[in-house]
């Protein structure tokens, strides 16, 4: 059995202020979110704080992005030794954002999952199709192409490191959910490809759904038996929605 892990990826938000008091209202609630496992991901510069925060509380810390080199003149980025230094345990590689806006392609998102292993960071891979791609009827070709990148780079053992996160792309900021079958299908389709190359790995490998994901329909997505867990932006930003998904996962 799967633990079922919950990550907020917060994106570009939040102050110093709103930062402190999300920390302090998802602490308030953690008791009851049982053996749930709990991360949050916020942008770069709160890691810091928020890695203070949570000294000593089950929440674990993670970055929504991580360089795909370790140091030297790389303007800008950020690696993962450096976000080891602040105890993030995971680093989000290949959100749909960074492939969409920042031309982000699936060989750069592998060398930024090997990066993040290399320190050993728990990459948080996200794949998943458009609108476009879904009604043109090549999903999982889609899902398989952004797979098999990471896994001709890394491994497929690597995966077994790892969580996936399936994130249809018109699914994310819009209010529309996947159904839980579709979410099924999807991470059925994922978890019977990797069954074919390591069944080992297929079976121990979280693979979270994430698209418009919130309290009142966590518990029928994490219900379904290839969903383990979510990958949640806007309601990872207040702490009551984001307990109430958590609490989901019991
Ligand atoms: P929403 O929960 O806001 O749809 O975002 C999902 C997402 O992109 C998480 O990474």
């Amino acid at each position: 059995m799967r633990q079922i892990l919950v990550a907020g990826n917060w994106k570009l938000n939040g102050s110093l202020d709103s930062v402190k008091q999300l920390v302090s209202g998802i602490l308030g609630g953690v008791d009851d979110t049982g053996n749930t496992a709990i991360a949050v991901c916020p942008p770069f510069v709160y890691i810091p704080l928020v890695s203070n925060l949570l000294v000593g509380s089950k929440v674990k810390l993670g970055s929504q992005d991580v360089s795909d080199q370790e140091s030297g003149a790389f303007t800008g980025e950020i690696s993962g030794p450096m976000l080891k230094d602040f105890s993030c345990s995971y680093a989000i590689v290949g959100h749909s954002e960074r492939r969409a806006l920042y031309a982000e392609n699936d060989e750069f998102t592998a060398r930024k999952f090997a990066a993040a292993r290399s320190c050993g960071l728990i990459p948080i891979l996200c794949v998943g199709e458009t609108l476009e791609e879904r009604e043109a009827g090549i999903t999982e070709q889609v899902v398989a192409r952004q797979l098999d990148a990471v896994i001709e780079l890394e491994g497929i053992a690597a995966i077994g490191d790892a969580v996936l996160a399936y994130e249809p792309v018109w699914a994310i900021g819009t209010g529309k959910t996947a159904t839980p079958q579709q979410a099924q299908d999807v991470h059925a389709f994922i978890r019977g490809k990797l069954a074919g190359l390591d069944q080992a790995v297929a079976d121990k490998v979280q693979i979270l759904y994430g698209g418009s994901v919130k309290g009142s329909n966590a518990a029928e997505l994490f219900a379904m038996s290839d969903i383990d867990g979510g990958l949640i932006g806007g309601a990872s930003l207040q702490a009551d929605d984001f307990l109430a998904i958590c609490m989901a996962g019991n």
